[in-house]
């Protein structure tokens, strides 16, 4: 049997499938519809110190080849997440990763302490590139991710860096210039793996109801754009890539992997197919195996070397 597993940071993965953040709530959904051991690491929704209630509706509009979603990180907060959702993800007996949202650099601090005395969570991933809050420290109201300026990147990963002992991963945007220079930033402040990519600033119009819908554009659409900011990251920095953005298959997430990642995050495809974590992980199983490749490793950044 050839080896799936691999590593991100201190945590081992089985296989390097993950389910992207948001797109799998906490794993409940879908218990009965596969089988949830068998996917290397569960990343959680993103969740906030305290409840958050999320965006108005019309919070997800299909484009064309893609979904649009402004979802706003709706979620318990973390007191309810410990209480009542954490228990279950931990009776499947797999890697957790809680990912996070706070409004400033103290909040970070606070909810990253409160989760790194939890024996049961594994890594925490920063989302620092939701594209779906409008800041309310600039007056213009326009949307300004930390993970758009490698500075307050640095600067919040080296902070909650300080603070835990976790696997850290740093989520970054697309939604910038370079993003190589983010992923830099993160590597520098202590990063154990990046996490690219998340959505990117999008617009649809709802012609019907004549209404327009700003939020996160995902799924095929971003594949293209995805798989290049992994292909440069692998260059510029040594820490292990989770890639993400656009995965519907098993070519896709071995697309990935050639070009860097060491795991991958399915999202979107989780809507339209609910067993597609579990189709890719016997996919690459089935592709090592008919070209007698015993490693997944082997496999990973293969495309920079040929
Ligand atoms: C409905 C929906 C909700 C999402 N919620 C989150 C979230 O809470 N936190 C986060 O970091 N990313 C969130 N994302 C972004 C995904 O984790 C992922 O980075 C992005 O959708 C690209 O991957 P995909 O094309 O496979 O969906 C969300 C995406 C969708 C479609």
């Amino acid at each position: 049997m050839p080896n799936l597993s691999v590593n991100v940071g201190k945590l081992r993965l089985k296989n390097p499938l993950t389910v992207a953040s948001g797109v799998f709530g906490w794993g409940e959904e879908f218990k009965d519809l596969i089988d949830l051991k068998k996917i290397g690491a569960i990343t959680t929704k993103t969740i906030t110190l305290k409840p958050k209630e999320g965006n108005p509706q019309p919070r997800i509009f299909e484009t064309a080849s893609g979904l649009l979603n402004s979802i706003g990180l709706e979620n318990p907060g973390l007191d309810i997440f410990v209480k009542e959702k954490l228990s279950f993800l931990k009776e499947i007996r797999i890697p957790v990763i809680v990912s996070i949202w706070a409004n400033d650099l103290e909040e970070f601090v606070e909810l990253t302490k409160r989760l790194n005395r939890i024996r049961d969570i594994d890594g925490i991933e920063l989302n620092l590139s939701c594209p779906n809050i409008k800041s309310s420290k600039t007056k213009d109201q326009r949307v300004r991710l930390i993970a758009q300026d490698p500075k307050a990147t640095k600067r919040t990963v080296k902070a909650i860096r300080r603070v835990t002992s976790k696997a850290l991963i740093a989520k970054l945007s697309p939604n910038v210039t370079d993003i190589t220079e983010l992923a830099e930033s993160a590597e520098d402040a202590g990063a154990d793996a990046v996490s690219l990519i998340n959505t990117f600033f999008g617009l649809a119009m709802d012609w019907e109801k004549q209404t327009l819908i700003t939020g996160g554009l995902s799924g095929p659409a971003i594949k293209p754009l995805a798989l290049r900011a992994v292909y440069e990251v692998y260059k510029s920095v040594e820490i292990p890539i989770i890639g993400t953005g656009g995965i519907m298959n098993t070519t896709d997430a071995l697309e990935f992997i050639m070009c860097g990642a060491t795991a991958i995050g399915i999202g979107t495809a989780n809507l339209v197919n609910p067993k597609i974590t579990i189709e890719v992980i016997d996919g690459l199983r089935n592709y090592l195996k008919n070209r007698k490749i015993a490693d997944i490793k082997e496999l990973i950044g293969s495309f920079h070397h040929s």
